[in-house]
């Protein structure tokens, strides 16, 4: 499998492959590669001739410098599972900072419209800003006619398609459905940091919402948000940092409840050190 650090090498190379017909996938990760970034590639292969995977723990996303520094970094591993789906049509781009941010590290400061101010947005200062200059600059370099994202970040999802908006680029954005463990934790690459019991206890976050979608049919928002609340309420292994249920469009907090929209629950918790985040489609 090709793995490039540089991004001259990495374009001089998708130059040389395109043709008219040619159509690039693109799945920009932060590694410690799990079956939700695998589907994501799987997706981008059946849809693209090529396929660039990124690798890239990037800096400025985290507001958190020990969230950072303790962040998986398993490029080989990465490698060899990303050669289990191709070894032609995939390309790995893991380039170091200097090759995606040159001397000058920051973040560009944008306006998502309001979605930045939501959920990740209030908890994580910074983070989308972080995520929309990383995003944009991958986009500059690998320009590919289709990008991939899970819904697992849903918030993301939908910044990326408003940056995407906003700056004019031409990428189609593919939203992926989430990928799960078999007791329904969202698969994430902080999971490795759970220890066994950790992840066990961890179905609860799941189980939590699939029980939200029962209850929206039916019951009031606010009786569900103090309902979920007491399920976390002095637990032994997990603090609850949010919960919320949001217009699917715009991710405000729900209101009054309106049959012509699209609703989703959004919840993030803390196990020890570790954030786990985690969402479900309400209708
Ligand atoms: P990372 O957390 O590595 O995730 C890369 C992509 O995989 C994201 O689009 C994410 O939503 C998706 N993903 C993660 N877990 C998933 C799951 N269980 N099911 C389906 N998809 C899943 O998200 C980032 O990296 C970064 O913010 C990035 C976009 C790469 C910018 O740095």
């Amino acid at each position: 499998m090709r793995v490039y650090t540089s991004k001259a090498e990495l374009s001089a190379f998708i130059s040389k492959e395109s043709t008219t017909t040619f159509s690039l996938g693109f799945v920009p990760t932060m590694g410690a590669l799990h079956s939700g970034h695998l589907s994501l590639v799987k997706a981008a292969l059946a849809e693209n001739t090529l396929v660039v995977v990124s690798i890239f723990v990037n800096p400025t996303q985290f507001d958190n410098p020990n969230d950072l520094n303790t962040y998986p970094r398993t490029l080989i591993e990465d490698v060899q599972l990303l050669e289990t789906l191709s070894k032609t049509m995939i390309l790995v781009y893991a380039p170091t900072v200097e090759d995606v941010y040159g001397s000058q590290m920051n973040a560009e400061k944008f306006d998502f419209g309001g979605l930045e101010f939501q959920m990740e947005g209030k908890f994580r200062t910074g983070h989308f800003d972080g995520v929309g200059t990383i995003v944009k600059r991958l986009f500059e370099i690998v320009k590919p006619n289709n990008a991939y994202f899970g819904e697992k970040d849903f918030q993301q999802l939908q910044i990326i398609k408003k940056m995407v908006g906003l700056t004019k680029l031409s990428v189609n954005i593919i939203g992926c459905p989430i990928e799960r463990e078999s007791n329904g934790l969202a698969m994430s690459s902080r999971n490795s940091r759970l220890s066994d019991e950790e992840k066990e206890i961890a179905a609860l976050i799941y189980k939590t919402l699939q029980s939200v979608k029962e209850k929206f049919e039916f019951e009031n928002h606010t009786d569900i948000s103090t309902w979920v609340t007491t399920q976390f309420f002095n637990h032994h292994l997990f603090e609850l940092e949010y919960f919320q249920i949001s217009d699917t469009e715009n991710l405000a907090p729900i209101q009054q409840k309106n049959e012509t929209k699209t609703y989703r629950a959004f919840i993030a918790v803390f196990a020890g050190d570790v954030r786990l985040i985690d969402n479900i489609a309400l209708n």
